[in-house]
């Protein structure tokens, strides 16, 4: 993201794809269908698209406006406006830091998943036993990671992710039509009617402050909010360009592949394990185990396997690089160090938070920091608690400090603001209440003062 000089987007097409590119990863692919699979289906997927259009079109339009408006990234944005809220910078970068070691650990199972297609391997990892004996293991998940670690670290230092953006934004089209095609592949499977129902229909009365709590997490996860990522963006989005089209656009973008994966893998969870529970509930795994099962049964399954994991790895790498590439350029900022330098004490520093997270699954399993296997852990700290204490400061400081009206004229500078009387609403008071309410929750819920 450094490397574009400020304002560097030419067009607002070419920001809304940068944007979405940047959005779109393991999030929606991996953690997205996980989740809807263990809080309800539908229950989960309605509330997730409610605070998609409300809170996640609140948020994304706040962050980007802050980040146009003060032409700086996250640390100077708070700073330019008010310098005793350059706090809320500090905090916000503090989330890719928790993030990103564990993200490569998932983008070294995807590695390893890449690497297993495309050697037409397929029908062993769609073994039951495969993925479990896999993690758990000591050495082979650190050296995929360590792979994969080093290529984000490459890409980064010799700062070509310019490249790896443009071949991401060919790639992106070739995901969505094959997500769709597979989706279809297994919703007419036989058995997959009930999982589609699972997935498609709420029971309202299965909402629960966990199902919030999750979607919530999820919505900053996957839209890379509450972590400075979107004002950095909105620094380098043209003044011209439509604000809330382009915010609708991004949002439509990362929700439909969301819901696509969901379309493919929790309708596979009926068709291969008759919708059993501890399946539906098993989490990070899901994608892992279900995906070559699906692969597996189809005709020309290990060539359409293999396409499907390397477009899954450009997701996770384009994602961990701006992970990366925003860690990397706070500290050249801060600390005036070389590029190279910045990258090889990330590359280190990624490793060692990394190896809980890894080992985590195998040898270190008895270990449970707050009753969380250590990835578990490190995704309830970002997730649960540090964005959501950021994204409270942040609707604090744009409604009460800023003022809206500062907001609302980034916003007409450029185009029409449709939703102004919903975003008012929204920043002043639904989005502050309702995040600390489900903050009180989650810390309650860590502590286990409380279970759900
Ligand atoms: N939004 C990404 C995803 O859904 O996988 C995660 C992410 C990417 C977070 C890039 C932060 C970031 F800078």
């Amino acid at each position: 993201m450094s490397s574009k000089k400020r304002g560097g987007f030419s067009s607002r097409l070419g920001f809304v794809l940068a944007t979405a590119g940047s959005a779109v990863g393991l999030g929606n692919i991996w953690r997205f269908p996980y989740l809807a699979a263990k809080y309800g289906g539908g229950t989960f997927l309605l509330t997730y698209l409610i605070l998609a259009v409300t809170f996640g079109f609140t948020l994304t339009l706040t962050e980007i406006c802050i980040g146009r408006r003060s032409g700086t990234s996250v640390f100077g944005a708070f700073r330019h406006f008010n310098k005793k809220y350059s706090f809320i910078g500090f905090l916000a970068s503090l989330v890719p830091f928790i993030i990103y070691p564990y993200y490569c650990v998932i983008g070294g199972w995807v590695t390893k998943y890449l690497a297993v297609s495309v050697q037409g391997n397929i029908k062993s990892a769609a073994n039951d036993s495969f993925f479990g004996s896999f993690i758990s293991q000591v050495n082979e998940p650190l050296i995929w990671l360590a792979i994969f670690t080093l290529i984000v670290t490459v890409v980064v230092a010799c700062g070509v992710e310019g490249g790896i953006e443009r071949v991401s934004t060919f790639l992106m089209p070739v995901l969505v039509v094959l997500l769709v095609g597979i989706s279809l592949y297994c919703i007419t499977r036989k058995g997959a009617i009930d999982g589609v129902i699972y997935y498609l229909k709420p029971d309202l009365s299965q909402i629960k402050p966990m199902t919030f709590l999750a979607a919530l997490g999820q919505l900053f996860y996957s839209m890379s909010l509450a972590m400075g990522i979107m004002i950095t963006f909105g620094s380098y989005m043209p003044k011209d360009a439509d604000l809330e089209q382009s915010v609708t656009q991004v949002e439509l973008f990362d929700t439909g592949i969301a819901f696509l994966s969901g379309l493919m893998i929790v309708p596979a969870v009926f068709i291969y394990s008759g919708g059993d529970k501890n399946m539906l509930a098993s989490g990070a795994s899901l994608m892992f185990v279900m995906l070559p099962k699906v692969f597996n049964s189809m005709a020309m399954g290990h060539i359409i396997g293999a396409v499907f994991f390397v477009l899954v790895f450009f997701a996770a790498l384009t994602s961990a690089i701006s992970l990366l590439e925003t860690l990397v350029s706070l500290v050249i900022d801060k600390f005036h160090i070389s590029r190279i330098k910045a990258c090889i004490i990330f590359f280190v520093i990624a490793m060692a938070m990394a190896v809980p997270s890894s080992l985590g699954y195998g040898i270190w399993a008895s270990i449970k920091p707050l009753g969380f296997a250590f990835l578990d852990f490190f995704d309830f700290v970002s997730n649960s608690i540090l964005m959501p204490i950021v994204a409270f400061l942040t609707c604090i400081f744009a409604a009460y400090i800023l003022k809206p009206k500062e907001i609302i004229d980034e916003v007409e500078s450029s185009g029409k603001f449709r939703r102004k009387g919903l975003y008012i609403i929204v920043i002043k008071y639904i989005a502050p209440i309702c995040i600390v309410a489900i903050l009180v929750f989650s810390v309650l819920q860590g502590l286990k003062i409380i279970t759900v």
